[in-house]
């Protein structure tokens, strides 16, 4: 099989999508059946901030930023119950992944997908003021249920941020990996090559990881500039660490 029938894209069912319990529904919108797509991975993930700082790293800077990670990690919809906060990560594989999840999601904008694109999944959310501390909207959040991948190079990055090599079964992989020869781990927003108390592993000999997030610990260890920021390499170790 080609490169091509084997593209990936990543998904995320937001916490809205669950909050809603309309995780199924998209699931049979997403299926084999109607998109001609395989599941390639499959998670459950309480975000933290770093996570998902690093999946919307692209929108850093703009007014909706700051709410969109709220959003993310499942401030938004469960302010008051913080065992909640969770969202469904997965990874689709085959031909055209990428744009097949992207129509059936539909727009961005929840009122333009139901505009013009109803029965699309995107079309079912919502808009919600964003206000202030003085209670005045400053902006609308998109309740849009679900993310997809925009791209090829925005599916390869997503995914290496939310899975680990061995989280997609190895003939369904396309990017490449290496056997780390190293211990690495992460404390504070710092690397260490040694434990220490509180450290997080990131890798052992032997493991299997991305080839570039092993490029990019090899090149911190050495005091270069990593091509991908430590913390896009660490998130997906640290997903679901009590
Ligand atoms: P996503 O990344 O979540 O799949 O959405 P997308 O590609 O269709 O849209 P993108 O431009 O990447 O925006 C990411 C998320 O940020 C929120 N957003 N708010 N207030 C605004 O103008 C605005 N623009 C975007 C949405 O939740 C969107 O899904
Ligand atoms: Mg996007």
């Amino acid at each position: 099989m080609d490169y091509a029938e084997r593209e990936l894209t990543l998904v995320l069912i937001k916490p809205d999508g669950l909050k809603n319990s309309i995780t199924g529904y998209i699931l049979s919108q997403l299926s084999g059946f109607h998109t001609g797509l395989h599941f390639a991975a499959a998670k459950i993930v309480a975000v933290s901030e770093m996570l998902a700082s690093e999946h919307y790293a692209e929108h850093r800077g703009k007014s909706f930023f700051p709410p969109v990670v709220e959003y993310l990690m499942g401030k938004a919809h469960y302010p008051k119950d913080p065992a909640a906060r969770r969202v469904v990560a997965l990874v689709y594989q085959g031909p055209q992944a990428v744009t097949k999840i992207r129509e059936v999601c539909g727009p961005t904008n929840p009122h333009v997908a139901r505009e013009q694109k109803p029965g699309t999944i995107r079309s079912l959310g919502t808009l919600v003021d964003v206000l202030d501390k003085d209670g005045k909207t400053v902006d609308k959040r998109m309740d849009n249920l679900i993310h997809a991948s925009s791209g090829i190079p925005d599916a390869e990055r997503e995914i290496k941020l939310w899975f680990k090599p061995n989280d997609i079964p190895p003939l369904m992989n396309i990017y490449p990996v290496s056997e780390s020869a190293e211990f690495y781990f992460f404390k504070e927003g710092k690397l260490l090559k040694a434990y220490e108390a509180g450290a997080v592993r990131l890798t052992a000999p032997g493991d299997i990881v991305w080839a570039s997030d092993y490029e990019a610990l090899k090149a911190l260890d050495a005091g270069k500039t990593p091509a991908v920021s430590l913390e896009s390499v660490a998130a997906k170790y640290l997903i679901n660490h009590a």
